[in-house]
């Protein structure tokens, strides 16, 4: 306990992507089915108490981000309560943690005072269109307002970078990449497209409609200068200045430009299962010493020990691109993005 979480291929692990619920307020039809998924067991489901301590162990050892998944993060009863415990938590220097979100923003304006409060420092908020018939037909339910509510809000914050992801589609809201982009301008925030990925639970995902970085970057060209942004870092996001900045926007290529090698994610779900992969197909379960019993020593070190494991057997990077490709048997939902 207490040494980074450094996997077999050197990459020492600093995010932790905490999946809170596998419920969403939306469907959205590249992450869930019409009808929802059968849900996880709500016996399963991680109390406060137990994500802290899993949390705190992780902390100690190399992570200095916690990054609060769904499902829809702000859809958990206790979601306050969750950001208040974990900004109580130091990182392995002693630093305090960045306590980040992605969320699709439907319950921001009533939440957000109360997030800041308990320690938020970050916010990602998803937003595919600007146009409320697609928005309707994309996420099976029509809320583009309350989303535009909660953006709005989080603009009037002070949380910042403020990030807002767009999953590009062909057919879909190819046409609207510029727009997206002058909206997030208008707004103080940074837009990123994201190649979409094969982890709808329908597995119908389909390549050709799958919008590429080149793409998106030739469709941005012909409104702005775009100038690559040094320094990524472990990010996912590539990024570039607009007319010379300082204004940004970002594409996330996990399929055509793969950045496995620079990964330094673990992800908890929502029902104790460590991942260190999206993709991955092992799943580490966290219950057991969970839940195994009460001496709190013996659990911290379980905890440890499956952290451990989880890291060992992360592979090089993804594999959507071999022909052998699976994926995953849980819907991106239950995985947290
Ligand atoms: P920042 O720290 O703000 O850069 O957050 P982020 O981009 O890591 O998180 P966010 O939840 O906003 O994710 C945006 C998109 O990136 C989603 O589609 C995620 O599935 C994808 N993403 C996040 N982390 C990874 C990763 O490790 N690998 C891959 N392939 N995609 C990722
Ligand atoms: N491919 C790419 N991104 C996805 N997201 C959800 N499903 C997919 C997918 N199949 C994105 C959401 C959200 C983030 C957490 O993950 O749009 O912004
Ligand atoms: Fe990390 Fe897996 Fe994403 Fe690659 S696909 S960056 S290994 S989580």
């Amino acid at each position: 306990p207490g040494s980074a979480l450094v996997d077999t291929h050197g990459r020492v692990h600093r995010d932790l992507r905490i999946s809170l619920t596998d419920r969403c307020s939306l469907r959205c039809t590249y992450c869930m089915p019409e009808q929802g998924n059968e849900w996880l067991a709500k016996s399963s489901i991680l109390t406060l108490d137990e994500i802290e301590r899993v949390a705190r162990v992780a902390a100690a050892d190399s992570i200095t981000t916690f990054r609060l998944t769904g499902g829809e993060p702000l859809l958990r009863a206790d979601i306050v309560e969750v950001v208040r415990r974990l900004n109580g938590i130091a990182g392995p220097d002693g630093e305090p943690v960045e306590l980040a979100m992605t969320t699709n923003g439907i319950r921001l304006p009533e939440l957000l005072p109360g997030l800041v409060d308990a320690g938020l420092t970050r916010l990602n908020i998803s937003l595919d269109t600007l146009r409320r018939d697609r928005f309707r037909d994309l996420t099976r339910r029509d809320r583009l307002d309350d989303v535009l509510a909660g953006i709005a809000a989080a603009a009037a914050s002070d949380l910042r970078p403020l990030k807002l992801n767009a999953v590009a589609m062909r057919g879909v809201n190819d046409d609207e990449l510029v727009d997206l982009v002058s909206f997030a301008v208008d707004h103080d925030a940074e837009l990123r497209f994201i190649e979409q990925m094969p982890l709808d639970a329908g597995h119908t995902w389909d390549r050709s409609r799958m919008v590429t970085r080149d793409e998106i970057l030739a469709a941005l060209s012909a409104r702005w200068t775009l100038a690559p942004v040094p320094g990524r870092g472990g990010a996912p996001a590539e990024r570039w200045t607009l007319d010379g900045g300082p204004r940004t926007v970002g594409v996330i290529a996990s399929v055509t430009a793969p950045f496995c090698g620079d990964c330094d994610r673990l992800r908890l779900t929502a029902d104790g299962q460590l991942r260190n992969c999206l993709f991955s197909t092992t799943e580490y379960d966290l219950l057991p010493a969970l839940r195994g019993g009460d001496h709190l020593e013996a659990t911290d070190r379980a905890i440890d020990r499956m952290l451990r494991a989880c890291v060992r057997g992360k592979l090089p990077g993804h594999a959507i691109n071999d022909p052998s490709f699976l994926q995953p048997a849980r819907g991106m939902n239950a995985i947290g993005g």
